[in-house]
């Protein structure tokens, strides 16, 4: 009896067809005897009906599993199997479900389900991976209680829960907390541990275990204290405990995604757990300690309380990745924070919305879930959070979250769910604001002023409209709070910062009692997910860079500015004014300021966001013009503030031992900033000698990435390869620099060359994406007019489906502008997409990202 995958016609799903399950199991017990090639999985499974539900079919899913044996009250059943799982005829009553089957980890290139990476067993469930490891009703509405017995010849063997009993070759685990399956884990082999403790707030002693590969003990520390730092937190902001004996994260090499939340074992990518100051960068250390919060708070929500389908998911993963911001902004700089996430939402999501991969944060309709782990579902999830937040203001929100988690606790629940603890804790209505979470789209936030001198009164109106986006082509006004501030012409703050309600497509705002005109500062602290659309001119701008009392605005600013400028030379070849590199320099010799906050001022936009503002404007963009004039402004603004840069790449070097912290991260990326603009004037002298001096990775990296652009490498590249083979996750860099530092004209070639390099690693998505993720952020050699970029991605991702289905359905993405380009580009895009699209056997994720991306 076997029931091996083969592929069907993919099949969608919707929201509004959900039924529960007809039956409720009580009690899970599974006994894994571990074998590379031939695991055997056995469960016993004490079912009840579900008084709830009206369907008695008794149906499990299962995929790729061989099944040995099944009982019912242990008398031997032959289900009915299908490609996606069986069906069996079962008692009134009670029951005892029982099966046997045998699984192929070493054979699990997916990187789901049951697997191996690097000699060990590890597992990956959500979203539908526990299929894959046994027969199961896998889906999230669907709770347990799981005990789980381990044995092989491994001397570490863990699952969830608390350690019930061990000994050599085999453990038990219990995890006394109902969970569904895709929070299921086990890890198995040759691992070490570096261990701590935390007392939780009401005196409880927690075991803390970050496991890895023997000789990767020295890399643990900074995640063991941000595990720390994340439950002292949750206890503090929002009255959260930690509630088993033990917390475990393990550090895998093969990873899909950063990491993953299963309750008591979290399973980490190396790249998001492991850190030395040798090997890491300052960027690696914050984006670290954001994952490790991020999945310490999935233990409330999302573990604790759930999701009752996967159209729910931004249900936790929203309020997770919120949770996880408030923990940065806390942690290290609240505005360099926000900032840092408004970059990566524009960079990201906004990009998604516009094209045709938009979908609403929560989806009526999917194919293949794993398509729907986007920036919508998680960074527009968060901002949707945050504007809740701002409406029922502080106490509001946390009185709304106490009863979430006093009334849902141990439910799988839903975005109504969340709403209504909103409307009943705070009395407000939230029906309009929900259209957040139904439609898809950027909402365009069009503001004009209006100045009454004699009144003394300023007017905003403002205005709203969201594009169509597939599928949705009406947009009904949404809920948008504006925190609006108002700035007297000497910098002092009139008005302090309001929020301003907008529910209408329409609406005028007035402040009175104003003695002279004052400077309005829209959008402050970006208070919500929109594009903001609003003439002003760049002495207003200026005026808002070196005064805003909003740090947000303030960089925002001289971000608009940046932009304006370098729009003015890629449509008109303007030379940048001298304005607004006085203003530049003004911000960046600015010692009061953060230095973290003068780095980000001194980042251009980049050139994928050029794009998108050139293609908003109405012109089709150009991205080798748009590489040149990026090029050329970094030139100018290199050479006529080069004393500048030479005294910021003097002072701003740290001293003494590495620390991670806020401080001395922003001291070492405005050294590098420094150091950049540097060498475009030096010819790399400075960067070779910080290159031979560094101390740590991020300045070694600086270094490295400031010789590569400017093309003054010697023998840095090789050096740093000769210092590094050993270590993945710096060769990560390695290849990741290179395709990203490449000229337009060379990047493609770079890329297939390194995709030659012996430790290139098709089966690595880590490496897979230090090349390809880095090629499709090389806006100007990705869409080089040769069209090579686009020809070698193809290539790449056809050979990668095979192996990987998952990772290679979200890198299409790199494709999904193509619509904003010119004929012949759009021609090669979709042709690439229709070649992925026209493979033989070509996975369900894959082909449901090509459709959508196609016209
Ligand atoms: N739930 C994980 C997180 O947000 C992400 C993830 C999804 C990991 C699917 C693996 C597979 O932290
Ligand atoms: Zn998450």
């Amino acid at each position: 009896m076997t029931a091996e995958t083969t592929d069907t016609a993919p099949q969608t799903v919707y929201l509004a067809d959900y039924t529960p399950f007809g039956f409720i199991p009580e009690k899970v017990e599974l006994r894994f005897i571990l074998d590379p090639h031939a695991t055997r999985v056995l469960s016993r499974i004490e079912f009840r009906p579900n008084p709830q539900a009206s369907d008695r079919r008794f149906f499990l899913h299962g995929e790729g599993l061989k099944l040995i044996a099944a009982s019912i009250d242990g008398a031997p059943v032959t289900p009915e199997l299908t490609d996606h799982g069986l069906c069996c005829e079962v008692p009134e009553g009670p029951f005892v479900w029982a099966a046997e089957v045998e699984i192929d980890p070493a054979a699990n290139t997916a990187l789901e389900g049951l697997y191996m990476s690097n000699g060990m067993y590890c597992t990956q469930c959500e979203a539908e991976g526990f299929r894959k490891i046994t027969y199961y009703p896998d889906r999230p509405d669907v709770m347990s209680v799981f005990t789980v017995h381990v044995e092989g010849p491994y001397p570490v063997l863990l699952s969830n829960g608390n350690p019930v009993d061990s000994a050599e070759g085999h453990a038990t685990w219990h995890d006394p907390w109902p969970k569904p399956s895709y929070l299921f884990a086990l890890v198995a082999g040759d691992l070490v541990a570096r261990s701590a403790s935390f007392t939780t707030m009401s005196g409880r002693h927690v075991a803390l275990n970050v496991w890895v590969r023997p000789g990767d003990e020295g890399k643990c520390d900074f995640a063991l204290e941000a595990l720390q730092a994340s439950m002292k937190w949750d206890e503090e902001v929002y009255g959260r405990e930690y509630d088993l004996e033990v917390f475990n994260i393990v550090a895998v090499d093969d990873f899909n995604m950063g990491a993953m939340e299963n309750k008591g074992l979290n399973i980490f990518n190396a790249s998001a757990v492991l850190a030395s100051p040798e090997t890491s960068t300052d960027a690696n250390y914050e984006r670290i300690e954001a994952i490790i919060a991020h999945e310490y708070f999935h233990n409330w929500t999302g573990n604790r309380i759930t999701c009752r389908d996967w159209f729910q998911l931004c249900l936790k993963e929203g309020l997770t990745v919120f949770r996880d911001q408030q923990f940065t902004g806390d942690m290290r700089s609240a505005p360099v924070a926000r900032i840092e996430n408004v970059i990566a939402l524009r960079g990201r999501q906004f990009r998604e919305d516009n094209g045709p991969l938009a979908h609403p944060p929560r989806p009526e309709s999917f194919v293949e879930i794993n398509n729907f782990y986007t920036a919508t579902v998680y960074e527009k999830g968060a901002e949707i959070i945050g504007m809740l937040r701002r409406l029922v203001g502080e106490n509001g929100y946390r009185k709304a979250l106490d009863l979430y988690f006093a009334r849902h606790d141990g439910d799988a629940a839903t975005i109504e769910d969340w709403l209504k603890v909103f409307e009943d804790a705070t009395g407000r209505e939230l029906a309009q604001f929900k259209r957040w979470y139904t439609d898809a789209g950027t909402p365009r936030l069009k503001v004009t002023e209006e100045w009454d001198g004699d009144a003394g009164r300023l007017t905003l109106h403002l205005e709203q409209t969201t594009p169509p986006t597939p599928g949705q082509d009406q947009k009904p006004p949404r809920v948008i709070p504006v925190d609006v501030g108002l700035l007297n012409p000497n910098g002092d703050e009139v008005v302090p910062t309001t929020t301003l309600e907008m529910t209408e497509a329409r609406q005028s705002f007035s402040f009175d009692g104003l003695a002279s005109r004052p400077v309005a500062s829209v959008l402050r602290d970006f208070s919500a997910p929109v594009i903001l659309e609003r003439q002003s001119d760049s002495a207003e701008r200026a005026f808002l860079l070196a005064h805003d009392t909003d740090p947000f605005n303030r960089w925002e600013a001289g971000r608009t500015l940046a932009r304006d400028v370098l729009l003015g030379l890629v449509l008109r070849d303007e030379a940048p004014s001298g304005d607004f590199i006085d203003a530049l320099a003004r911000v960046a010799g600015d010692d009061g300021l953060d230095p973290a906050f003068r780095a980000l001022a001194l980042r251009l936009p980049g050139q994928d966001e050029m794009a998108q503002a050139l293609s908003d404007a109405g012109v089709t963009p150009d991205p080798t013009r748009i590489w040149e004039a990026t090029e050329q402004l970094s030139d100018t603004i290199a050479q006529r503030m080069r004393p500048l840069w030479e005294r910021l790449h003097t002072e701003m070097e740290v001293t003494g031992p590495y620390v991670p912290d806020a401080e001395g991260a922003g001291r070492r990326a405005l050294r590098n900033t420094a150091l950049m603009a540097l060498s475009r004037c030096d010819g790399g002298a400075a960067a070779r000698a910080q290159f031979a001096a560094a101390g740590n990775m991020t300045e070694q990296l600086g270094a490295l990435s400031s010789l590569l652009a400017t093309q003054t490498a010697k023998g840095e590249v090789d050096a740093f390869f000769e210092q590094w083979k050993h270590d993945r996750l710096v060769m990560d860099k390695w290849f990741g620099l290179q395709v990203m530092q490449a000229r337009p004209e060379k990047a493609a070639e770079v890329a297939e060359a390194l995709t030659a390099h012996p430790l290139f690693d098709l089966r690595n998505p880590n490496r897979f994406r230090s090349v390809f993720g880095a090629l499709a952020g090389n806006a100007a050699g990705f869409h080089h007019p040769s069209g090579k970029g686009y020809g070698l991605m193809a290539d790449w991702l056809i050979r990668l489906d095979k192996l990987n289905p998952q990772t290679t359905a979200r890198m299409c993405s790199a494709f999904e502008t193509w619509r904003r380009y010119d004929a012949d580009r759009q021609q090669m895009m979709t042709d690439a997409l229709r070649r992925i699209n026209a493979q033989p056997g070509l996975s369900p994720d894959t082909t449901e990202m090509t459709a959508r991306l196609l016209p």
